[in-house]
């Protein structure tokens, strides 16, 4: 039978565990809040920094909503930066992603002060994961090891194979899993026999950005199969990056698309959250 991973419960479970830890923290006086910056209002942008706003009330964070006009220029948005940086009382900062053309993405994201860049997308945050230091670590892929983790499922001296090397997902995905002793292949658009590739692994990471590509054919029996991707089908229903209902007969473990990784990206942010407030505490 196939263990069908649910993200929705896991992430509910984290939440619930950040909700009474926040609650002890408040005892000590510890307060948590969270700025998240959204430029222009770009539908699907709207939707994630609803549901991050949500989520801190869930779990007691107080959050800051700055929805800047589309036209807001880089200065003005690295002068709001760096005033949360010097707040005392900002314990992280999230610019949500993608920013308009006229802003330079590298630079903004460099401009947080690394000790509240709860994304993990700084440079020195992705520095401090690929040498094993402490630092925060990039939401999505920090959220598949917990989905494994917290699901049994043996990382340590496994065959991990990513499709896609995104700097939100492939990249440090393949740190993480490094890290829990994952003998990993990182496998992109240019890879050679792709199919061969993916059917090495035990563990398959799909992030590759294309409707159902990933069919059995790419999957060895007996896997277990994470896919990261969301899009729309012909339908208007939601799919991921692998053929759901091909390969699932077919592996030990996978994560469906919704309710699968996507819970877990917000989960791991508050968990950010959390240790933001005790890193500036
Ligand atoms: N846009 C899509 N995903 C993300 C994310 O995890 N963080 C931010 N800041 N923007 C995004």
């Amino acid at each position: 039978m196939t263990q069908i991973i649910d993200g929705k419960a896991i992430s509910a479970q984290i939440k619930d565990e950040l909700k009474e830890k926040v609650t002890n923290m408040k005892k000590d006086d510890i307060t948590l809040c969270l700025a998240v910056i959204q430029v222009g209002n770009d539908p699907a942008s709207s939707v994630y920094v609803g549901n991050k706003k949500k989520a801190c009330e869930y779990i007691g964070i107080e959050s800051l909503a700055y929805e800047l006009d589309e036209n807001t220029t880089q200065d003005e948005l690295l002068d709001l930066i760096h005033e949360l940086n010097k707040r005392k009382d900002v314990n992280g900062i999230l610019v949500q992603l993608p920013l308009p053309k006229h802003i330079d993405e590298d630079m903004i994201i460099r401009a947080i002060d690394p000790s509240k860049d709860v994304d993990g997308f700084h440079p020195q945050s992705v520095g401090a994961l690929c040498i094993g230091q402490k630092g925060f670590v990039s939401c999505t892929p920090a959220g598949i090891i917990q989905l494994l983790k917290r699901s049994g499922i043996e990382i340590a001296g496994k065959e991990c194979v990513i499709i896609g090397r995104s700097n939100i997902v492939g990249k440090p995905m393949s740190l993480l899993l490094l890290r829990e002793n994952g003998t990993v292949t990182v496998a992109h658009s240019k890879t050679e026999n792709l199919k061969e590739v993916a059917k090495r692994a035990d563990i398959l990471v799909v992030a590759v950005g294309r409707p159902k590509m990933i069919t059995r054919e790419y999957v060895k029996e007996g896997a277990v199969v994470i896919d990261v991707g969301i899009h729309r089908n012909e339908n208007n229903k939601l799919c991921g990056d692998v053929d759901y209902d091909d390969v699932a007969p077919i592996c030990s473990a996978i994560t469906p698309v919704p309710g699968g990784v996507g819970p877990m990206t917000i989960a791991m942010l508050m968990n950010n959250c959390v240790e933001s407030a005790h890193l500036n505490s």
